[in-house]
């Protein structure tokens, strides 16, 4: 298969257009304005933007109840203002990833109404049907506290369609060939319009059995291989992103053993452990994880992450794991969500703390994988709690501090722009943070740069180095002759540490590639370093100008 590997060594910005830019004061961002953002996001030295959904959609899951998959939601802008848009950012060598829901459509979708009216719809079968209501029609509900069954009565067909998430998004019936064929198609279209892949949304169910009968649901993976196959056949440097929030086990299920289905999958393992071991400080579990999770074929990726659009899923940790993050970055019932999870962003849920926050980035971009970027984490952007569910962290981009934050010049924006407490956009705004050469931003964009410019993290293999604290995270990377080590104290007081090299590396210097601070090992042939309080440093091991050794892929 023709396959272009930029996605082995890249950042992705995730972002939404409703909340990003508004361009035309109605209150709503749109693509002319996301537009006029590009070379900001340009200048950060992202590579690749993922678009959360766009299309036609009630909207009454952000838009992932999506009604027509072949146009865009009106309030963005048209499917020109589309393609004009891919293109600028084609032109800025910057790739679009968009995100794909076809696990379900809205109940409002043309297919679901016809389906419903009439038993010989020819889209009767694109759903799932039951005419007695299951008996497990109270379980497996994807938001545990909200949602109250899988299953709901429809009046109109007199029939239980079938719904993993919320009622009005039904299971598109992925089994029936039309609607397999349907979903190439909808790949296709966006590709012709100039995306380079998909974010895939609930990967796991989209390719689940389906039905009232269904015990126990087998994947049917094969499909994995199909839509891959479509990508690649039609556009060499397309990639599918999976969201598939599995046991480690099954991982290489996703990717296909051969790398012959998802390009790319989301940590979700690193990401819980992650956040566990900032709580803690105890890194093993996310050792444990990355370890787990080593294993993927040359041209698999990780897609690495802190916070998304959702809830920070805390599923897979133990029972007492979850409690320590939750006492520690979501206590308040009203911050937790889904029986899970907590639905703060990053800088609140670190207090701020600037410290903490350039430790959580710096380990976040250390993981092995390629990193995605929220909208708004690279200014340290707030919540507001008192929108419902995950809505709270959804909140317009703070641009400056002119009325609304710079989003829109409207009233009334479609979510309102954080205003008050040390989170408003008086204080948390890009234009401040590009005046200030301290400031977190800048920070984050020379962060970005270093983590590009590391390729060992994205191709080389990586082994933890001992350390003998099980507070300090010393991890290095090899790829090709070249290597480095990264160092992250997760607690609050310094550490010193003494670190053993390989044989013949003894004599080499670890250059600092942050700041110049470099290290040489002493007269016991190790090197002696001391971190600050969550201190962390990225060093390239040896004395040669790496760039002199780099080979491109
Ligand atoms: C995914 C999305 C989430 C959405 C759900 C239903 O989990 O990340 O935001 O609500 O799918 O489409």
């Amino acid at each position: 298969m023709i396959n272009d590997l930029w996605y082995k060594n890249a950042v992705i910005y995730c972002l939404s257009v409703e909340t990003f830019q508004d361009s035309n004061g109605d209150g709503v961002g749109d693509f002319p304005g996301l537009m006029r953002r590009l070379d900001y996001l340009h200048g950060m030295g992202i590579d690749a933007i993922w678009l959360m959904p766009f299309q036609a959609s009630p909207g009454k899951d952000d838009g992932y109840d999506i009604s027509n998959y072949y146009d865009i939601d009106p309030r963005f802008g048209t499917l020109g203002d589309f393609v004009e848009f891919t293109h600028a950012a084609k032109q800025r060598g910057i790739r679009v990833l968009i995100d794909i829901v076809v696990n379900h459509t809205s109940d409002q979708h043309p297919w679901f109404q016809s389906a419903r009216s009439d038993p010989n719809s020819p889209y009767r079968d694109w759903y799932v049907w039951s005419k007695t209501k299951p008996k497990d029609a109270d379980q497996g509900m994807v938001f545990p506290g909200v949602q109250e069954s899988t299953w709901t009565l429809d009046d109109k067909a007199g029939e239980y369609y079938f719904h993993r998430f919320y009622k009005f998004q039904p299971d598109l019936n992925t089994a029936n060939p039309e609607v397999q064929a349907e979903i190439l198609k909808i790949m296709g279209f966006w590709i012709q319009l100039g995306v380079n892949g998909f974010r895939m949304d609930a990967v796991p169910f989209v390719i689940a059995d389906k039905g009232a009968d269904e015990q126990k649901p087998q994947q049917q993976y094969d499909l994995l291989r199909w839509f891959r196959a479509l990508l690649q056949w039609r556009k060499g440097d397309a990639v599918i992103l999976a969201e598939a929030n599995v046991p480690p086990k099954q991982n290489l299920q996703y990717f296909g053993d051969d790398g012959d289905r998802m390009h790319m999958m989301f940590n979700f393992q690193v990401n819980q452990t992650l956040f566990y071991a900032l709580a803690s400080a105890d890194t093993k579990p996310l050792i444990k994880a990355l370890d787990e999770t080593r294993a993927r074929p040359d041209t698999a990726q990780w897609g690495t992450f802190l916070r998304n659009h959702d809830e920070l899923d805390l599923g897979r940790l133990t029972e007492a794991q979850r409690k320590l993050v939750f006492d520690h970055f979501g206590p308040d019932p009203d911050m937790q969500l889904y029986e899970r999870g907590i639905r703060r962003r990053l800088a609140p849920m670190l207090g701020g703390d600037r410290r903490r926050l350039e430790l959580a980035y710096s380990l976040m971009l250390s993981m092995p994988g390629t990193p995605v970027l929220r909208y708004g984490d690279e200014i340290g952007m707030g919540d507001d709690l008192s929108l419902p569910e995950r809505n709270g962290a959804r909140t317009p981009m703070q641009w400056s501090d002119e009325p609304q934050g710079g989003f829109s010049r409207s009233d009334k924006t479609v979510l309102p722009v954080i205003s008050e407490g040390p989170y408003g956009f008086a204080h948390v705004n890009v234009a401040s943070q590009r005046r200030d050469p301290n400031s977190f931003l800048n920070w984050t964009e020379r962060m970005i740069r270093m983590r590009r410019e590391a390729p060992e993290i994205g191709w080389g293999a990586y082994s933890v180095v001992e350390t003998g604290e099980k507070d300090v995270l010393a991890m290095r990377y090899d790829w090709r002759n070249n290597s480095v080590l990264l160092l992250h104290n997760l607690c609050d007081y310094p550490h010193k540490i003494a670190l053993d090299l390989k044989m013949g590396e003894i004599g080499l210097r670890l250059i600092d590639i942050a700041d110049g601070g470099h290290s040489q090992a002493e007269d016991d042939g190790r090197h002696h370093i001391l971190l600050e309080p969550y201190g962390y440093r990225w060093y390239r091991i040896g004395g040669l100008d790496y760039i002199l050794r780099r080979t491109e892929i």
